[in-house]
């Protein structure tokens, strides 16, 4: 499918977005590891997190649901987990692949869990080599890559630093922990988002963080916790940058989760020059959340590397687009982590931005804009990531003339009706 975009004049509005995304795999995860039925609300409308209900759905998991945002998820406790009779279909989700390996690798029987082509490039041996060491058997595909094969095991606890800062890697390693013989830690490079321990801490287990190190004592079982999913700041970010940019605009985005592990957009786009008020502040169950208002702004160029990479790395490429307006030197660096998500995003950034006449400088960790430059309306290779097609909608709203984007069908990963909204804005 493909969608048009056109230059827009102005924007007023008031709306929500989705429910997160990775704090509903979780709700949905955590509830089925639970012994008795958790109901989550505002659950993430996206095909990822499908692709998580379903794979649980083929573990034997009954997932009521009232409707498309409303589950109630009847955990039996980890020994209710059976084995299921086809290969799991993880579709084009990392977290969902990467949790629930680390759930299987101890059930006592024997799984696959695959994707789609994307999802089937992605680096595993990341998630495999720690699980080994806790005793898993896990077969991957030649280049370390799903389908993985799992012989599920008695786990036993380790000690283990990781190399990268990754919520989906961290989060298999205390899942896999949760279920082992013993106190296992784990300790990332840099914080990386932490619903993992807070949800699971919501449900009666026992996690300690010592700054970057946490330890998590096996075996557990969660207690059963209804959850209320706030709207996802990921895709709150795609509207933010647009009004920040369109003339006299002015969005009010309710309830969206402000986990400070997450506001790194908000961080960026301050530190750019683009006040970002959170209205109506309050905590329910354990994840802060507010209310967003934002309006237009000048914005200056940044630089965004370090320990903010993890905290933004899904909103990098929508403020790619924000650097390509705003005047001065934007640099990203050390996000290298950017070129193994649902596409190698650095390149993907780079292209398109070339094909709506904006010059980038790319490295291997990231790349540097020096803005303003005119974006002209163009065809957009979305590259079937939901991400690259918002985000280039986005420049769409602001280019000259009309931008096709292509393949826009993926945005439904994350944000089914993100097209939609953008029809609601005036136009030139
Ligand atoms: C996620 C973690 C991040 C993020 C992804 C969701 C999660 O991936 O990019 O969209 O829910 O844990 P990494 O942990 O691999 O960086």
């Amino acid at each position: 499918m493909n969608q048009i975009v056109r230059q827009a004049a102005r924007w007023r509005a008031v709306f929500r977005v989705p429910g997160d995304k990775s704090m509903s795999h979780r709700a949905l995860l955590f509830g089925a590891l639970a012994d008795g039925p958790s109901t989550v609300t505002h659950l993430a409308p996206g095909k990822d997190v499908a692709s998580t209900a379903s794979c649980l759905e083929d573990l034997g998991v009954r997932i009521e649901r009232a409707g498309r945002e409303t589950a109630v998820v009847h955990g039996k406790g980890p020994s209710g987990l059976a084995a299921p009779v086809r290969p799991l279909d993880a579709g084009n989700s990392g977290t969902t692949i990467r949790l629930l390996t680390g759930i299987l690798a101890s059930r006592p029987f024997t799984s696959v869990v695959t994707g789609d082509g994307s999802l089937r490039r992605r680096p595993m041996r990341r998630i495999v080599e720690p699980l080994e060491r806790m005793g898993a058997r896990i077969e991957t595909s030649a280049g370390g890559t799903a389908p993985l094969t799992i012989r599920g095991s008695r786990l036993r606890a380790a000690d283990l630093v990781l190399p990268v800062a990754s919520a989906q890697l961290k989060s298999c390693i205390l899942l896999a922990g949760l279920l082992a013989e013993g106190r296992t830690s784990v300790t990332e490079p840099a914080l990386s988002r932490d619903h993992t321990e807070r949800m699971l801490s919501g449900m009666g287990v026992r996690i300690r963080r010592d700054g970057l190190r946490l330890e998590i004592e096996g075996p557990q079982t969660p207690s059963p916790s209804d959850f209320d999913v706030p709207g996802d700041i990921s895709s709150a970010a795609f509207p933010l940058v647009a009004a920040a940019l369109i003339p006299d605009s002015e969005l009010l985005i309710e309830n969206v989760g402000v986990n400070p592990t997450r506001t790194g957009v908000l961080e960026v786009l301050r530190g750019m020059g683009c006040p970002i008020e959170e209205l109506n502040p309050r905590t329910l169950h354990g994840e802060p959340r507010a209310d967003l208002r934002i309006r237009t702004a000048s914005l200056r160029g940044t630089e965004i590397a370090g320990d903010m990479i993890p905290k933004v790395i899904d909103e990098i490429p929508v403020l790619a687009v924000a650097a390509s307006q705003a005047s001065g030197r934007t640099v990203v660096r050390d996000a290298g982590e950017l070129r193994v998500k649902e596409t190698d995003r650095i390149a993907a950034i780079v292209k398109n931005l070339a094909a709506m006449g904006v010059r980038a400088e790319t490295f291997e960790d990231g790349f540097a804009v020096e803005g303003p430059q005119r974006l002209r309306g163009a065809v957009i290779d979305s590259m079937e990531d939901h991400r690259i097609a918002m985000a280039f909608a986005v420049a769409g709203l602001l280019a000259e003339g009309r931008t096709r984007i292509e393949g826009t069908e993926c945005a439904d990963i994350s944000y089914p009706g993100f097209f939609g909204l953008l029809s609601g804005i005036e136009h030139v």
